[in-house]
């Protein structure tokens, strides 16, 4: 963040700045914006998802034009996915679009909502279903603010940097194998690379198909049954949405092992990985397996009748499947919730 007003002047170049940051985050780095960068107005919301509402919405929007801003104004996003998906989206819309600019705070942000501009608020009906595709100018990944991150929230953010190895990346997955102590201590060398990684490796995919006409579909490896799990757990911090990625991912995994796609070595080849760093979420599923299956089948992102699962022939080689019979989803849910639901 030093470089802060260099990076805005090369990349940016607008005439005024509007922040939006939440509580939290104010509190810890909105001091050291302003003593670099006259802010025109900042707007603090709630720690949390429920930010991401209409209200708020409607709140930011009404803020920033009461300031006379213009579309030579631009927002700043300072803080995690949650202020970055409503900023973003208040971005996108007022006076048609202004300039965004990217200032992530929590490990997950900074590999993944940050990147590939996708920004959205919630609806009664389900999360992030108003949105628009809008790319930021200017992305801030900035180290040195994840050290007054929650371990939590590291463990969830880790769990989109292993999304990347898993998905097309094998050699990210053997380096993470055996770094992945030291990203999560939050030793920097380690940190940065794993970081750079994982934003490279998005903006190949979105680069290539930034509206999610296919490929793009493969960042949702393990969001099947995240979402459901999430959507399950409720939006009150019970399950983040890291730890239930991570959760999703070894689901789909072994659901591919189940369906004869993918090489049972692969599969304990990644669960020893979740034993040796302990990355599975101490989360007990309470739901059944018709329940998730309800919820899995109304995702916005499902074609025709089908459930679509990102499924994996083995680490590093993910596909789109649209083809799952409803009852083998539900023979791999029932027989996963009774091995860890005992
Ligand atoms: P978050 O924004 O809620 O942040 C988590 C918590 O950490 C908050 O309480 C926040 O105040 C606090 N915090 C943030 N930075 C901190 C810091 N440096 N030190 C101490 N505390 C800090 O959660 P998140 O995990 O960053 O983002 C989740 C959101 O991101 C969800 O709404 C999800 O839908 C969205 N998301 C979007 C995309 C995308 O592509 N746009 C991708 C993944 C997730
Ligand atoms: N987080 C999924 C995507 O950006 O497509």
């Amino acid at each position: 963040l030093k470089g802060l007003t260099a990076y805005l002047d090369r990349y940016v170049g607008a005439e005024k700045y509007f922040c939006v940051t939440d509580e939290t985050v104010a509190g810890l780095y909105l001091e050291n914006l302003k003593g670099q960068l006259p802010l025109s107005d900042i707007y603090i919301c709630s720690p949390g998802e429920a930010a991401k509402s209409f209200t708020i919405y409607e709140d930011i929007c009404e803020k920033f034009l009461g300031q006379s801003m213009t579309r030579k104004s631009a927002i700043i996003a300072l803080g995690g996915g949650v202020v970055g998906d409503m900023a973003g989206f208040v971005a996108a819309t007022v006076l048609r679009g202004v300039k965004f600019v990217q200032i992530p705070t929590t490990l997950l942000a900074q590999v993944d909502s940050s990147v590939g501009g996708k920004t959205a608020i919630n609806s009664k009906a389900g999360k992030n279903l108003i949105g628009a595709f809008y790319q930021p100018e200017l992305v801030i990944a900035d180290t040195h603010v994840l050290k007054t991150l929650p371990p939590r929230q590291i463990y969830a953010g880790y769990g989109e940097i292993l999304k990347y190895a898993l998905i097309d990346y094998p050699e990210f997955f053997e380096w993470l194998d055996k770094n992945a102590d030291k990203v999560l201590r939050g030793e920097p060398a380690a940190l940065s690379k794993a970081i750079r990684k994982s934003c490279e490796k998005k903006a190949e995919i979105v680069a290539a198909d930034e509206r999610e006409s296919g490929q793009r579909a493969l960042l949702n490896l393990g969001h099947t049954f995240a979402h459901a799990l999430e959507k399950e757990a409720g939006y009150d911090g019970a399950l983040l949405h890291g730890e239930a990625v991570l959760i999703g991912m070894m689901m789909a995994m072994e659901f591919s092992v189940d369906l004869g796609v993918c090489d049972p070595q692969d599969l304990q080849r990644l669960k020893a990985h979740y034993d040796r760093y302990d990355l599975m979420p101490d989360y007990k599923i309470k739901s059944d397996a018709e329940t998730l299956l309800n919820v899995m089948a109304k995702d916005k992102k499902n074609i025709g009748g089908s459930i679509v699962f990102i499924l994996l022939r083995g680490i590093g080689k993910a596909y789109v499947e649209t083809s799952v019979s409803r009852n083998d989803a539900k023979e791999f849910l029932v027989k996963f919730l009774k091995a860890i639901q005992g």
